[in-house]
């Protein structure tokens, strides 16, 4: 090429928890059993459908306007559904058009992103979700801003940090929350969220609140959306059916605009995302007609609160296993299906082992320590999937300088379950003592 053709943001383009599976397929290749804890997909968990969910798409599947375009926002029947649920919170009011549709959220993450200008910064938490973190990023060219989850506090934002850093970096101009967090499983109380919005109200920035695990607490945790605390200040609620149906292969994930009328640059943001998604047609049709009949169903409140009486259940059982662990700090979970693990600080060294028995695995795992600048954390998750076979992924790759790793609560077999978390104790402790 006569000169470089990609941007320098790309290098800040990194997915750790679908990388570390390269390597586990490479430990099954051996013959290995993974016990696969690196991704947020139920699904692959074994979770089973409901058949009330599967008759709705077999429905729609005979009519013929699924195999059309949609509205390039998002079929109009389905937003005006999406915005008198929203509506039904008795806060923010939206109407149809405040909504777009992306193949997913994290399309509608990236394109965000994309569409904000370099110099201008949002700030997130750490640890971060990757999609987020990295996206933000590569569209500034430069490492992810954030404010500090404090593990020695149930995980709650530090607050006197996020203000500091809004108040001296002119260049910020948003605030993004997760709530219910990936990957910590926290969720924000309402005091903490209003709060937050009342720094963005201070500071003259926008709001930006993933609430795809909006309707997955348990252990007493009640979900606040921001169109509840937002009152005047403009944001956007960025939500999705990855998780709540749980369909993450639908690639169905929609952005709700709050207050744009009253911020004029606010709005272009709106009207330059609504102007790019005409540009490329439309999001998938299947997924939107089957928003309002899937969420109006007589089983889906039911079915969700099982659900997530069972993460709950998941939760105290992970707990059971790893709380009195010695070497780790652990934080009991109440929303989203992720929980984090952290190493107690000065416990890691670059000289702990643990025990292979397999010649084949230990040649297979040993160029895997040698990769440059390799983290405390990432060390340990590669021996624990050679030795143990269970696939976690690094915290220091959420964009974090805690060492850690980040499980799920997925598992649908309670012994796997079991079995598979006394695996990681018993991995951290041989670790740590070696
Ligand atoms: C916080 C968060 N936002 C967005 C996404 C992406 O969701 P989707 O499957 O709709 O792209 C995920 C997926 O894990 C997530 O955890």
């Amino acid at each position: 090429m006569r000169q470089p053709i990609v941007s320098s943001g790309a290098s800040e383009l990194t997915y750790e928890i679908r990388e570390i599976v390269k390597k586990a397929d490479q430990l099954e290749a051996l013959g290995k059993t993974i016990y696969w804890e690196n991704i947020g997909d139920p699904i692959q968990k074994n979770w089973q459908i409901p058949s009330w969910i599967k008759d709705i798409i077999a429905e729609l599947i005979h009519e013929d306007k699924t195999y059309g375009y949609s509205h390039s926002l998002g079929d109009k029947e389905v937003r005006r559904f999406l915005a008198q649920k929203n509506n039904q919170l008795n806060g923010a009011n939206i109407d149809q058009d405040d909504i777009i549709f992306f193949n997913g959220l994290g399309d509608g993450i990236s394109t965000l992103y994309q569409f904000i200008k370099s110099e201008s910064r949002i700030i997130g938490p750490s640890p971060a979700y990757s999609t987020h973190s990295s996206g933000e990023a590569a569209h500034a060219n430069s490492e992810p801003l954030t404010y500090t989850l404090d593990p020695s506090r149930s995980w709650l934002p530090d607050m006197e940090d996020l203000y500091n850093q809004v108040q001296y970096n002119q260049n910020i101009v948003g605030i993004l929350v997760i709530n219910p967090d990936n990957p910590t499983g926290m969720v924000y109380p309402r005091d903490v969220l209003e709060d937050i919005v009342m720094i963005a109200r201070k500071f003259d920035l926008f709001l930006i609140f993933d609430e795809i695990y909006g309707a997955i607490t348990y252990n007493g945790a009640k979900h606040v959306a921001l169109a509840e605390v937002i009152e005047d200040v403009p944001g956007i609620a960025m939500k999705g059916v990855s998780k709540d149906l749980p369909w993450p292969g639908a690639r169905c994930g929609w952005l709700e605009f709050y207050n744009r009328g009253s911020d004029l640059l606010f709005n272009k943001l709106y009207n330059t995302l609504a102007n790019a998604k005409m540009l490329e047609v439309c999001s998938t049709t299947l997924p939107q007609l089957a928003i309002p009949k899937l969420y109006a169903h007589p089983n889906y409140s039911a079915y969700r609160k099982a659900t997530n009486e069972k993460i709950g259940r998941h939760s105290d059982l992970i707990a059971s296993i790893l709380k009195d662990n010695p070497y780790l700090y652990f934080n009991k979970t109440y929303g989203a299906f992720y929980n984090t693990i952290i190493f107690k600080p000065g416990t890691l060294t670059s000289q702990q082992t643990l025990a292979i028995d397999d010649p084949k695995v230990s040649a297979l795992l040993d160029p895997w320590l040698k990769e440059r600048n390799i983290k405390a954390d990432k060390r340990f998750v590669y021996f624990l999937l050679a030795a143990k076979g269970v696939c976690v992924v690094p915290i220091s790759s959420f964009c974090s300088d805690l060492l850690g790793f980040r499980v799920t609560l997925l598992e649908e077999n309670e012994r796997t379950l079991m079995e598979t978390f006394t695996r990681i104790n018993d991995a951290v402790i041989e670790y740590c003592q070696s």
